[in-house]
């Protein structure tokens, strides 16, 4: 395995991932190529095969995050990305959140009876029990309020009301599972833009953050331009990309070098949950 670590590799990821040790990778997180919406160079996308591969590699505890959405075909959408989801059920993963990735810069549509589409899904699989969350806090609205005096009812006791003395709100709650990111324009995302369909950094940090610890093995076995194991490499873990593109594996490869060329960009401090602002 370990010949494998902080490398991109090119080739068909369900061939690659075969000579992967067992339960060996912490967290996966990656974008299949969905129903035919874009061209990809080399495409093949055997989903069944790389779903199981995924479970083999997975450790127990080790989270997937598979982030997609639907074309709509003749007037319907056609729900790949549930079916999708259910199969990594049927294979024995857990379903342990459905998230939603919301766009700030949705691209305008031009469909007819139909609210323009801002979100895709990012579905989190465990193996097991999820063994790391590393919750990304966020302030509370009503911090420090006291809310004396509250009613609810109780009908379980036959009860019709009853006072609960509320203790003042929290400076801190977790997170809620929308989130939201601008696509494309910052700096550090315009280094992906030959690719179609790169992630936010941002957004694969978040992940990073909340389902790993530093040292452990993130994989993304469609890669293109690199995003996750360019994030992956800064946040200090190990990484393995994988993609089928030679060219996408060539800005990969550019992005993960210009960051391991800068001195120590993972600093521990950024890494404590708690600290990331209200969204
Ligand atoms: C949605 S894009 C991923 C974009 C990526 N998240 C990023 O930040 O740039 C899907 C990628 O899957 C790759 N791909 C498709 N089939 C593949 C396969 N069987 N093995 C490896 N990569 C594949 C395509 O070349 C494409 O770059």
């Amino acid at each position: 395995m370990e010949i494998f670590l902080n490398s991109i590799i090119e080739g068909n990821c369900v061939e690659v991932m075969k000579h992967f040790d067992s339960e060996t990778v912490d967290l996966t997180i990656t974008s299949p190529p969905y129903d035919g919406l874009r061209s990809y160079k080399g495409y093949v996308f055997p989903f069944e095969d790389i779903a199981k591969e995924l479970y083999r590699v997975t450790k127990q505890g080790g989270v997937i995050v598979w982030v997609v959405a639907d074309a709509t075909i003749e007037s319907s959408e056609t729900g790949t990305s549930f079916k999708q989801a259910l199969f990594f059920k049927e294979i024995g993963f857990n379903l342990h959140d459905t998230m939603i990735f919301r766009k700030k810069n949705p691209i305008p549509q031009i469909y007819r009876k139909r609210y323009n589409n801002e979100f895709e899904y990012m579905f989190v699989f465990s193996k097991g029990s999820v063994k790391t969350h590393n919750p990304i806090m966020v302030d509370c609205m009503h911090a420090g309020l006291e809310l004396n005096g509250t009613t609810y009812k109780n009908y379980s006791k036959n009860e019709q009301t009853r006072e609960k003395f509320a203790t003042p709100v929290k400076d801190k709650k977790i997170k809620g599972n929308i989130w939201e990111y601008v696509v494309g324009k910052k700096q550090e995302d315009q280094e992906a833009k030959r690719h179609p369909a790169p992630f936010p950094c941002d957004l694969v940090r978040d992940h990073v953050m909340s389902w790993t610890n530093p040292g452990d093995i993130i994989l993304d076995p469609m890669c293109g331009s690199g995003t996750t194991p360019r994030v992956a490499a800064e946040m200090g873990r190990r990484y393995i990309g994988i993609d089928i593109s030679h060219e996408y594996c060539d800005i990969a490869k550019k992005r993960v070098q210009r960051i391991e060329a800068q001195p120590t960009l993972f600093v521990e401090e950024k890494e404590k949950p708690n600290s990331a602002k209200a969204a």
